[in-house]
């Protein structure tokens, strides 16, 4: 099936169209500036904007940085606090006058690599880290999601806020060498590793493409790798979470 995937990320908003039978997408990447402030409208604008530049009438699968249950949005860390407590997906489908279905980023990052990534046929417990503007997670169990874990927000042990010590927009703020981020990240992996005890950890966001420059920091026992989408996995996930929707509905 083809559906739009759409990612959106505190720094851009990106899309593809993607085959969900293989993962594969069908179309270039394109990629619009989130817009500041990352108000609702402003949002919903932007992905009926990417609706446009690829001609598509057809189901939309959006990824998005927050808390998302059951169509609303819990939390709005990199986004407007107006977003707390909004219906997304329809203020999303009535902007793109199509069918839209959200879920958290990071958890849609997950669903691609479980499916035909990094995690495809790996049993116990797989963690994808997103990197980004935010820290995203997600937590799988032998393949089932548990969604919307936030655990880019737990407090380190030298009491900073993980997302705010070791995400790739901090990487970036502070002109970070990757061996110095690589170390911040490695405390917060191996919080992780002591909380959750990962089989597996896949990274994805942009740092994932550059894991051999900061590999050497990691300590942490469970294999660390970058997601089989690199970046791209928000986008090819969305899709994926948005057919799942679609045939839930239908049975
Ligand atoms: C948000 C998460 C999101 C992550 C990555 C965090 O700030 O709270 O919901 O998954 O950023 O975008």
């Amino acid at each position: 099936m083809q559906i739009l995937g759409v990612d959106v990320g505190g720094s851009g908003v990106k899309g593809a169209l993607v085959e969900t039978q293989t993962g594969e997408l069908l179309t270039e990447r394109i990629r619009l500036e989130t817009p500041q402030p990352a108000t609702p409208d402003a949002i919903g604008a932007t992905i009926a904007e990417l609706v446009r530049l690829h001609e598509w009438k057809g189901p939309v699968g959006i990824g998005f940085p927050a808390a998302i249950q059951r169509g609303v949005a819990r939390t709005a860390a990199n986004v407007d606090k107006s977003f707390i407590g909004l219906d997304v997906v329809e203020c999303f489908s009535r902007h793109t006058g199509l069918p839209c279905y959200v879920a958290n980023d990071a958890d849609v990052a997950g669903l691609a690599e479980i499916g035909f990534g990094a995690g495809k046929d790996r049993p116990g417990v797989v963690m994808i880290i997103t990197i980004g503007t935010g820290l995203g997670t997600a937590l799988f169990a032998d393949g089932r999601l548990l969604p919307n874990t936030e655990l880019g927000h737990i407090y380190l042990d030298n009491g900073e806020e993980a997302e705010a010590f070791a995400s790739g927009a901090v990487r970036d703020n502070e002109s970070l060498k990757w061996n110095a981020w690589g170390k911040r990240f490695n405390r917060y992996l191996t919080q992780m590793e002591f909380l959750f005890w990962p089989d597996l950890i896949v990274l994805g966001g942009g740092a994932s493409a550059k894991l051999e420059k900061f590999a050497d920091q990691l300590t942490v026992a469970a294999p660390v790798v970058a997601a089989s989408f690199l970046n791209q996995a928000g986008i090819v996930g969305a899709a994926l979470f948005a057919e799942t929707q679609l045939k839930t509905s239908k049975s």
